[in-house]
């Protein structure tokens, strides 16, 4: 034989080859490579046209190795390229000099209700609260039925709650994190719940059919209003300053007994009266209580002989008048413009 392939059998051959192109150097030596090999006068062409020297009962098994080469050299070649392409896309243009610094990006801003959430966690968490989650659908035991809600309560209306195909709801209220957590858990139990509620109100100036409340449990063998009131005080003064006065209200809630809404006196104008507290220098942030028995017995604690206090405080409320947004919509609208300010 006269041609380089006769020393070579098909295997050696194939890595001989397949070696040659991976170490091509570039376009024009793997060109090289692949004439060599699979040019229309190449080594491979050559063992095809000697099929026909090849015993009949051979030629079958001799034809299909040199395919079989062929398409693995081909491959290769097809690697190579593609590997030398890629190289030569990330390669910097010429001129190029990275010791220039590079070009900047802004940062990200928190949004403000994450910004809220963020410290109000860290202010409980101070003072000895761990962080509870729930799903934002919810059971209609959980939202209503466990908190004590009767049957005819205006909230359960259709016209208020978004209920879901199969019976369950969009949860208008946090508090459905109480009930999940204390089936989940023995007491002592002293958690705050973050998260994001629903319910069917015309949005305007103060209303959004989505908003965040953080929800607040303590259950313990010896809880009492004044508790809660020292512990939602030490939080105002924490989140709005030291000046911050807060003040209960009798209320009703179905879930505890006795109920209050809790005030914070009026971040902007200190108390004086001012359009953000419609004059009376007071502004509505939570609803609290002692725990309903009822509650209590829903969950199985009535045989631990615990008792507890309860809030749950609008989110936004908190942002808007901590940062005077005068409009809840603005929280929504996600204008990063607009919302870029916070942080
Ligand atoms: N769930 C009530 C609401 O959405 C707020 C609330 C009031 C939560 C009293 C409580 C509570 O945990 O004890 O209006």
């Amino acid at each position: 034989m006269t041609d380089n392939t006769g020393s070579d059998t098909i295997p050696a051959l194939r890595g001989r080859a397949v070696a040659e192109a991976a170490a091509a150097a570039d376009a024009a030596a793997l060109e090289a490579v692949r004439l060599t090999y699979l040019g229309r006068k190449g080594l491979i062409p050559a063992l095809m046209g000697r099929l026909k020297d090849i015993p009949p009962e051979g030629r079958r098994d001799y034809g299909r190795s040199v395919n079989e080469l062929k398409d693995a050299v081909q491959a290769a070649v097809d690697a190579r390229k593609a590997a030398l392409e890629e190289a030569a896309a990330s390669r910097p243009a010429e001129g190029f000099d990275e010791s220039l610094p590079g070009e900047w990006r802004a940062l990200g801003t928190r949004h403000p209700i994450s910004a809220i959430i963020a410290r109000a966690t860290s202010i409980f968490r101070s003072i000895g609260f761990t962080v509870a989650e729930g799903p934002d659908i919810e059971t209609v035991r959980n939202n209503f039925d466990a908190l004590n809600t009767p049957p005819d309560h205006p909230s359960r209306d259709a016209q208020d709650t978004f209920y879901l195909a199969g019976g369950d709801l969009l949860r208008c209220h946090t508090s459905p994190v109480q009930v999940r957590y204390m089936e989940a858990h023995e007491p002592p139990v002293r958690i705050i719940a973050p998260g994001r509620c629903y319910r069917r109100d015309t949005p305007d100036a103060t209303h959004s059919a989505n908003f965040h409340q953080i929800e607040g449990l303590f259950i313990d063998r010896e809880v009492s209003l004044a508790d809660l009131k020292g512990d939602l005080t030490h939080f105002a003064r924490e989140m709005m300053g030291p000046g911050v006065k807060v003040r209960f209200r009798p209320h009703f809630f179905p879930f505890t007994e006795p109920s209050v809404e809790v005030d914070f006196s009026c971040h902007v104008c200190g108390g004086a009266g001012c359009r953000v507290c419609k004059h009376s220098g007071w502004i509505e942030i939570a609803g609290a209580g002692m725990v309903h028995p009822n509650v209590l017995k829903a969950v199985g604690y009535d045989r631990h002989g615990v008792c507890g206090y309860a809030f749950g405080m609008g989110i936004e409320r908190i942002a808007m008048i901590l940062y005077g947004i005068p409009d809840i919509r603005m929280l929504y609208e996600n204008d990063v413009r607009y919302l870029a300010q916070f942080g």
